[in-house]
């Protein structure tokens, strides 16, 4: 009993120290019980779940949507092992989350998008999707962020191509990919983005580190901070960077699509207040990812934008997996 109460206490200093770390807003969580008899479950048979915060004022009747990051699994053994995680099961997912940045309910903090309705889609079924797609207004504008897109791992295209073939085969994940992907290639490689986007019709902004630190996660010293990558390593990381903006290129020009890339070694930074716009956020072009995004959004001016490779600028913040993963707890 006593242990009970402790660890309630305990949860609820947590909580509140993340929020003030994150200068977030707390939103708590609503599960879709409605959704178990149409199958739509996570991993584990629970029924999926969002964290939702109604608009108001001028923003009653817009919408932003992000759906959670969380990587995939690609066989038996692996989804198993996810569906005792909170990415399989709604049963482990945190009651309350902070809401930051992007997502954060105070003009100071997010001056475009700050009384819209803003509703977190929790990812639990190891497969549908994947954190790349944010979209501000569905109807109107996407913007993607996130580091899986144009992905590639440093231990190279036919390794992940393998594994997305796995994971469209676990999960018959073939029928839900677009066509005018599949009928040219084979569905795994329909997971890349530069094998979709061009068929989006869709304006489209992109937010992407060159140097994405999820891509080099098994590198442990390097994971945490770029100064300790050894010269092999952080050649590794440039030419990943060289393959990175080869994709974005083939995409072709666009005079809608919006694009910021930084030379940060990050892999979220959108939801995050430091990264997203606060007086020390990154900048590129002596712009945040803020202002870069809402002038785009609202047609005040074009962003287009690739920094110079690292270690050239001095505005990043050293962001790495871990400290994404503990804020979206
Ligand atoms: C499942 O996938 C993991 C990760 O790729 C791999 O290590 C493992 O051998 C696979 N297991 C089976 C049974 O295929
Ligand atoms: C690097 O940061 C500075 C200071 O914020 C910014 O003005 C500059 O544009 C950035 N460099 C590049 C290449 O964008």
């Amino acid at each position: 009993m006593v242990k009970g109460a402790m660890q309630l206490w305990l949860r609820a200093i947590i909580t509140l120290l993340i929020l003030i770390i994150t200068e977030g807003h707390p939103v708590d969580i609503t599960y879709l019980q409605s959704a178990v008899a149409k199958g739509a479950v996570c991993l584990d048979g629970s029924p999926p779940a969002y964290h939702f915060d109604k608009g108001f004022g001028a923003g009653v009747n817009n919408w932003f949507i992000q759906l959670e990051g969380g990587a995939w699994c690609n066989n038996a053994t692996t989804c198993l092992a996810r569906a005792k995680t909170r990415l399989g099961s709604s049963k482990l997912m945190a009651k309350t989350v902070s809401f930051s940045g992007i997502l954060s309910n105070k003009a100071k903090f997010n001056p475009d998008f700050y009384n819209w309705n803003r509703i977190r889609i929790r990812y639990c079924d190891g497969a549908s999707f994947t954190g790349d797609v944010q979209a501000v207004d569905p109807k109107t504008k996407v913007y993607y962020r996130g580091a899986r897109i144009f992905l590639k791992t440093v231990a190279g295209t036919s390794h992940i191509e393998q594994y997305y073939g796995e994971v469209v085969n676990t999960h018959g994940s073939a029928k839900n990919l677009p066509q005018s992907c599949t009928s040219r290639l084979k569905p795994g490689l329909c997971f890349f983005p530069q094998n979709v986007a061009q068929q989006i019709k869709t304006p489209l902004f992109l937010v992407n580190a060159a140097y994405d630190s999820w891509q080099i996660k098994n590198w442990h010293n390097c994971k945490l901070d770029i100064l300790k990558c050894s010269s092999a390593q952080l050649q590794t990381i440039q030419a990943f960077r060289t393959e990175f903006l080869k994709a974005l290129n083939s995409l072709g020009p666009s005079s809608t699509r919006g694009y910021y890339i930084n030379s940060c070694y990050a892999h979220c930074q959108t939801g995050t207040q430091e990264t997203w716009l606060r007086d020390d956020s990154p900048k590129l072009a002596g712009t945040t990812i803020a202002k870069a995004v809402g002038d785009w959004y609202y047609d005040r001016k074009r962003f287009q934008s690739i920094d110079c490779p690292y270690p050239c600028n001095k505005t990043c913040k050293n962001r790495n997996f871990e400290s994404d993963a503990r804020r979206i707890i």
